[in-house]
């Protein structure tokens, strides 16, 4: 198993079976399929499709991520009670500077309105914010902002809610390089860095690697995000653009997932010889 998936020393926890409250006959039907013990740890997702969601209903792009923000909502809350470990929702990143002024400023303020607004639910779910990305390039109010969250919320015990913000993969490992570099004191002439090592730079450190990540609206690219730590996850795209995003669809991307062989590059269990290569023609 790589290094980064064994880090996190928490104790498994089984969410009971009624934890999510009131469920419709669709979820009822998809817990039915779900083992709650063999739930991934770690959930990342990429919540895209808010502007399509939008034009669909010839509404400016920014009704899409004002309705993005209920299945945030519905998302976290629902993966808190399912205890899960890390939930990491990729809001904003490095490239999304490169939008118009006036959709960067909403983004923004949504964030800022969003952190205000839901900090009953995170402080009821017992939830932790932490917030990835290069936190220095943001609007002053901004980081502000973030700060608060994270020391309003740093004594909570339950699940760890990452918001990647400004945030971008490659970013994220040439400041983890840079660190290292930094506490070398530029004598590292020689010096080898381990896999161990840069996992423990990134923002990330602490947290065991996604065990899925989820990308709405179907585009099948990984857009930047989690580039180090997504190296075994499982990929779950659905044609659901984000703002559809409900508490069915999360639960069957944990159905899909679990229906996944996750073997690390070694073989299937149970398998002793590995598969004979395919017989080539003629042979
Ligand atoms: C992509 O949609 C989504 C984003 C840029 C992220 C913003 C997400 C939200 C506002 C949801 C709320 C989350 C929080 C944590 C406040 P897009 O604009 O790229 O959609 P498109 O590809 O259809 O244009």
């Amino acid at each position: 198993m790589p290094v980064s998936q064994t880090k996190s020393h928490k104790p498994l926890q089984v969410p009971a079976p009624e934890s999510l409250g009131p469920v419709t006959a669709e979820e009822a039907k998809l817990l039915e399929k779900l083992d709650l013990s063999r739930l991934p740890r770690h959930v990342a997702v990429i919540m895209d499709g808010n502007g399509r969601w939008a034009q669909k209903r010839h509404l400016p792009r920014i009704a899409g991520h004002r309705a993005g923000t209920q299945s945030a909502r519905t998302t976290i809350e629902t993966c808190a009670r399912l205890k899960i470990e890390a939930l990491t929702l990729y809001a904003f990143s490095v490239e999304n500077w490169r939008r118009p002024k006036t959709e960067i400023d909403f983004l923004m303020q949504l964030l800022r309105e969003y952190l205000k607004k839901e900090m009953p639910l995170i402080q009821r779910n017992d939830i932790r914010m932490r917030f990835l990305g290069r936190m220095d390039e943001l609007p002053a109010a901004v980081q502000k902002d973030v700060r608060e969250a994270m020391e309003k919320t740093a004594g909570n015990q339950g699940m760890v809610l990452c918001i990647a913000l400004n945030y971008g993969g490659r970013a994220e490992i040439v400041d983890a390089m840079n660190a290292i570099l930094a506490e070398h004191n530029g004598n590292g002439a020689g010096a080898r860095i381990t896999e161990e090592q840069l996992s423990r730079h990134l923002y990330t450190e602490g947290l065991p690697d996604p065990d899925l990540l989820v990308r709405t609206s179907g585009e099948m690219r990984v857009s930047n995000f989690l580039l180090w730590q997504i190296a075994y996850s499982e990929i779950f795209v659905t044609e659901t653009l984000w703002p559809d995003f409900n508490r069915a669809r999360l639960l069957e991307a944990l159905v899909e997932f679990q229906k996944r062989e996750r073997r690390y590059g070694g073989i299937r269990e149970g398998q002793t010889e590995p598969a004979k290569p395919a017989r080539v023609a003629g042979e």
